[in-house]
């Protein structure tokens, strides 16, 4: 019997690109969907924006957007990660989208009708000077425990301690410095605390669906006190306007908290893509066989194993089957940040030319069903991929294809001898055990058994040396038949990876002219099969390139003679978000005058109109490249918001933009950036 599944990953805020961690989710679901699909199970695979929320508000605002044109910016990004790591969602959809603002406010109704919402009075800090109620995350202090300045609102990240923003020392509003109020404003809540909750949260958690050490984790929330009171409180759901969400319906200027609405977007994005399907989205719904599988990080348990579970449940609905738990990725050990990743930009991956299907194998190979953490040591990616990957499985198709079309025009032979159907057999017969890794989500113990497989083939080669059959009188037949052998096993290994490796896979495809290769075509035989012209299927690591990864720009070494060629004499720098981009203010200035500075043949000193009311002074080190007579009148962009730095001649207050070769010998030139007509000082350049 087929199933049906709806599977998800967490839906990522649109506050900037995708760092590594989340392609590594991708990796994990996308893997796991390709098995459902080459067991010939129905899935709908979807993704979107998590488009809400005050810090994406404050965002948009910094950037001088609308948090929809923010969004959406964001969102036109995606692609090229998604379709560069052969992550194969069939929908991408965002949480502003019509369907979830309509989903939200029907889940939000059905738990109101149910006596589940409850209206209280809550205190909050508020800042004057925005006219709004600051999130945790934009109240700013000294630390309540250690005196450590600039702490944020809810944890020190000097000492660790955790508290609430009201506990700061001499508050500030991250926003404005204003010094934020405390002023109590209504607040809907949905009543998690109430019996109904409790007991059905606590069979949902405890039923055996969840990974044995996040259904212990949530157990610990369920623990009652002396009093016999549950440790589970309830949840505030509203914020108050000005915020980027859904308007609760009859509570003007309240919006859903963003995490209330987020999970929702699952739905939305299902219903979205059933709606272009021609599918109905009610009764695909209403199906009992119907599998909703979520695949989330560690750090956001709470909201997928309570919140969103409890909602489903009393507004009606279907309730997760699975909820799919993995660790967090490290580098080096090192940890990474949620907003700024690691040291690893997936971009600046696929843009040196690394394949992102060593990527996918290294991440498969280190995944298990547990929430540990996984850790990329770039040594080890490049041993497993060389050794491994390439080593033992490539190889096995490299060593027999030659002849293969050489000798025999591409025929396999059909007999194969006593010795390779055994072995072929024992590949099939391990094709149950890697399925049910794959199915358990233990892709390393998937691969390991693999690569065992392909050490196999290996061995059996090495014992028939088809390189000396091949040059032995009388031996043709043999030869066929090993070559042959190898052909058939690397094609059945080939299926074995296919779910972490689909574009090697459908290279193979083409190699071995066959359709796409289903999970159980291993258990076939190909028989009197014509393969076609073996190309190169996979090269190996060059670790340079490992080092170049993790190198955000290469400034002053020459590169060596084998580096990929570099743009303007050094690497793209380290990917920043536009939030990153819009601290820089970058303004159109017009050269008042230039001089030469005495005392230095290098330095300009120019006077910039900003239209502000006095001229800056920028000291300018671009005399080898223009006269002052050349510049005077022209205009510039200048770096507006630079701090002032105080040099030997004076203070030079900004700096203007020029274009070089990182190696000013290799190419001598100095290129002072000017507008089009038309743009007149002041202006932002964005
Ligand atoms: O933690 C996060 O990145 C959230 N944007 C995840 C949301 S998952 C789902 F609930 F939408
Ligand atoms: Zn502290």
């Amino acid at each position: 019997m087929p199933r049906k599944l709806f599977v998800t990953t967490a839906l990522p805020y649109a506050n900037g690109p995708f760092h590594i961690g989340h392609i590594m989710e991708y990796i994990q679901a996308d893997t796991w969907v390709r098995l459902q699909r080459m067991l010939g199970h129905e899935v709908h695979f979807v993704c979107a924006d998590d488009a809400h929320g005050a810090p994406i508000m404050i965002a948009a605002e910094k950037a001088g957007l609308t948090p929809q044109q923010f969004v959406a910016g964001i969102a036109a990004g995606r692609k090229p990660y998604l379709d560069g790591f052969h992550i194969a969602f069939d929908n991408w959809h965002s949480t502003d989208a019509p369907e979830n603002h309509e989903l939200a406010r029907a889940i939000y109704t059905a738990l109101r009708k149910n006596e589940l919402i409850d209206v209280r009075q809550v205190e909050q800090f508020f800042d004057p000077a925005k006219g709004m109620f600051l999130p945790d995350r934009f109240i700013k202090g000294e630390c309540p425990k250690c005196g450590a300045k600039d702490q944020y609102g809810d944890n020190c990240e000097v000492c660790g301690a955790v508290y609430a923003p009201t506990d700061l020392k001499d508050p500030y509003s991250a926003l404005s410095g204003a010094k934020p109020v405390l002023r109590s404003s209504e607040h809907y809540f949905f009543k998690l605390s109430d019996p109904r909750c409790v007991a059905f949260l606590e069979d949902w958690t405890q039923d055996g669906r969840l990974q044995p050490e996040v259904a212990n984790k949530v157990r610990e929330w369920f623990a009652r006190d002396d009093t016999g009171r549950v440790g589970l409180g309830d949840w505030d759901i509203s914020r108050d306007a000005p915020y980027f969400g859904i308007e609760i319906p009859d509570a003007p200027g309240k919006y859903f908290y963003v995490w209330l609405d987020a999970p929702v977007g699952y739905l939305a994005s299902l219903k979205n893509l059933l709606g272009k399907l021609g599918i109905d989205y009610e009764a695909y719904m209403a199906d009992p066989a119907l599998e909703q599988v979520h695949f989330i990080g560690k750090d956001i348990v709470t909201f997928h194993t309570l919140f969103w579970p409890a909602m489903l449940k009393f507004s009606g609905r279907k309730v997760p089957d699975r909820v799919y738990v993995h660790g967090h990725l490290t580098v080096s050990g090192e940890k990474m940040s949620k907003s700024r990743g690691t040291g690893i930009s997936p971009l600046r991956y696929l843009e040196l030319g690394l394949d992102a299907e060593w990527l996918r194998y290294y991440i498969a190979a280190k995944l298990n069903a547990r929430v540990e953490d996984l850790d990329f040591n770039p040594e080890d990616f490049v041993a497993r991929v060389n050794a491994d990957l390439v080593g033992k499985y490539i190889n096995i198709a490299s060593r027999a294809a030659g002849f293969l079309s050489k000798r025999f025009g591409g025929h396999l032979s059909a007999d194969l001898g006593v010795e390779g159907r055994v072995l072929l057999d024992a590949l099939r017969a391990h094709g149950g055990a890697v399925r049910d890794f794959y199915e358990e989500r233990e892709f390393g113990k998937a691969l390991r058994e693999v690569m065992l497989l392909a050490d196999r083939v290996n061995e059996y080669v090495d014992r028939h040396k088809p390189w000396e059959l091949a040059r032995q009188d009388g031996m043709e037949a043999a030869l066929h038949d090993v070559c042959s052998v190898c052909i058939e096993a690397f094609r059945i290994l080939s299926i074995y990876l296919k779910p972490v490796l689909p574009a090697l896979a459908a290279r193979v495809e083409a190699f071995l002219q066959l359709p796409p290769l289903q999970w159980a075509d291993a258990q076939r035989a190909l028989g009197h099969h014509r393969i076609g012209e073996y190309k190169h299927l996979m090269q190996r690591v060059d670790p340079k390139l490992m080092q170049a990864l993790f190198e955000p720009a290469v400034t002053e070494a020459a590169p060596e003679a084998d580096l990929p060629t570099l743009p303007g004499g050094e690497a793209i720098a380290e990917e920043i978000a536009i939030t990153d981009f819009a601290k820089i203010d970058l303004r159109i200035a017009r050269i008042v005058s230039a001089a030469r500075v005495e005392g230095s043949t290098k330095l300009l000193r120019l006077l910039l109109d900003a239209g502000e009311a006095a001229p800056r002074q920028v000291f300018s080190g671009i005399a080898s490249a223009y006269t002052p007579e050349q510049l005077v009148g022209k205009l510039t962009v200048l770096v507006a918001n630079l701090a002032p730095r105080k040099m030997k001649f004076g203070v030079s207050q900004g700096m203007v933009l020029a274009a070089s070769h990182a190696d000013d010998k290799a190419e001598p030139g100095i290129y002072l950036l000017e507008p089009w007509p038309g743009a007149q000082p002041g202006m932002r350049v964005r």
